[in-house]
């Protein structure tokens, strides 16, 4: 039946990356996940920042000279489209990524998934425009691309991410499909591939966006989480052209249970509107406006912690730090012929690439999990490019230090085996 009444995207498998890879998790309660891209819960506090609320309260009734019971009763009530806590958002945004932009040019968004749907419901024109993706691709923006009939090009990513020389191939490759919109990126700590664009090619990148009239969307979820040597300034911040649209979340920094993130519009539309204002009606007509609970309780960590992420985020990153380093250094015990293995090292962020010499696949990932109990991501799933065939994802964000140890000397098993198997050439 589904045949005939869904669309014909839903045969992408793309839109089944998350379920097949939840499946694979639930029928395997016993591995140890290399998978999903979670923050570790118990670095959350989530009683302590939920209380915050009260003081949200107490503090708003104070500054509006309104009963306490009264503004309760306003955060039962629907909200602002583009958010109330947006004046805190921008002081945050300003002192932990040097973006500096007015409270009108924020929409407060249920999560960064949210600002990515009214991006592309609002600045594309399905018929004509195509939108660049660094490939690999984090499959939410790519996913909800094709849900809405949206053409991709994909720009191949080196060890440093997108380069600019890269991104001139992908526009003139668009050009024979429509007009070159936007590209979309994740140039800090990238999701999947663990990648950072250098400051040096973040200009030249930004200058080719300018030359070529492209939008450069810039999705921001792990900027925060440095672990080597110096944070790199945001696209956003770097940008004086209005080329960026700046996507944040607070998943990560806080936790995703809020489902808040933002985007920031700062542009003028041809008819002199303020962009964030146009694109204020497609969430209007998508999720209305976002939890009034949530933004006050982010409002309240943030207010009691001088408008910076830093106190939050600092004893997260230390733990994220540790992790990263466990597992560089199981991979150099258990993976440790270079002519065989080879994998990064991030300078942030949740995740490792590891190359294998041999295909990875769904069926691998099944067989893995349920033969030696232990879970990759493929990076065939977020990629176009066969060159990543032989490639997976490691997150090291969601595991305890012993199980990144036991995990990784399970894959390491289970690759020699792939191995031995492709020495006598057959594949069970
Ligand atoms: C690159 C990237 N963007 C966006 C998101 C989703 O963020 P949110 O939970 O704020 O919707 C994720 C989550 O894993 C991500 O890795």
């Amino acid at each position: 039946v589904s045949e005939f009444i869904m669309k014909r995207c839903f045969g992408d498998p793309i839109l089944d990356v998350m379920n097949f890879l939840n499946q694979v998790i639930l029928e395997n309660p016993q591995a140890i996940s290399f998978a999903p891209g979670r923050p570790l819960e118990s670095l959350f506090d989530v009683e302590n920042t939920f209380k915050g609320i009260y003081n949200y309260v107490q503090a708003e009734a104070h500054r509006s000279s309104k009963p306490t019971e009264t503004v309760w009763g306003s955060l039962g009530q629907y909200s602002w489209t583009s958010g109330f806590i947006n004046q805190t958002i921008a002081k945050q945004l300003f002192h932990d990524e040097n973006i500096n932009v007015c409270p009108e040019s924020i929409i407060i968004t249920v999560g960064a998934q949210e600002a990515m749907a009214i991006l592309l419901l609002g600045i594309f024109d399905v018929n004509e425009d195509v939108l660049l993706v660094s490939d690999p691709t984090y499959v939410g923006m790519t996913g909800l691309a094709k849900l809405l009939g949206i053409r991709l090009v994909p720009i191949p990513c080196g060890s440093n991410g997108v380069t600019a020389e890269a991104l001139l191939l992908a526009i003139g490759k668009a050009s024979s499909q429509g007009r070159a919109r936007a590209i979309y990126d994740v140039p800090d700590f990238n999701n999947p591939l663990g990648t950072s664009v250098p400051l040096e090619e973040r200009l030249k990148l930004l200058d080719l966006c300018h030359e070529h009239k492209l939008l450069y969307i810039e999705d921001n979820p792990y900027g925060m989480f440095c672990y080597d040597g110096e944070k790199l300034p945001t696209f956003k911040s770097l940008d004086k052209r209005g080329s960026v649209l700046y996507i944040a979340s607070y998943s990560k920094t806080v936790f995703p249970g809020l489902r808040l993130g933002c985007l920031v519009a700062d542009q003028m539309t041809s008819e002199g509107g303020r962009l964030a204002l146009e694109l204020s009606k497609v969430k209007s007509l998508i999720t209305v406006n976002t939890s009034s609970i949530c933004q006050c309780i982010l409002a309240s960590a943030l207010a009691s912690n001088n408008y910076t992420l830093e106190p939050l985020v600092s004893p997260k990153r230390e733990y994220y730090r540790r992790c990263r380093d466990i597992l560089l250094d199981c991979l150099s015990i258990e993976f440790a012929d270079r002519t065989l293995f080879d994998w990064n090292c991030p300078r942030g962020g949740f995740f490792i690439t590891l190359t294998l010499p041999f295909k990875c696949d769904s069926e691998d990932v099944r067989r893995c999990a349920r033969d030696y109990g232990v879970i990759v991501c493929p990076m065939m799933f977020f990629s176009a490019d066969s060159n990543r065939n032989s490639q997976v994802r490691l997150s090291f964000s969601y595991l305890a230090e012993h199980d990144i140890r036991e995990g990784t000397r399970r894959f390491s098993r289970f690759c020699q085996e792939r191995i031995r198997q492709l020495a006598y050439g057959k594949r069970v």
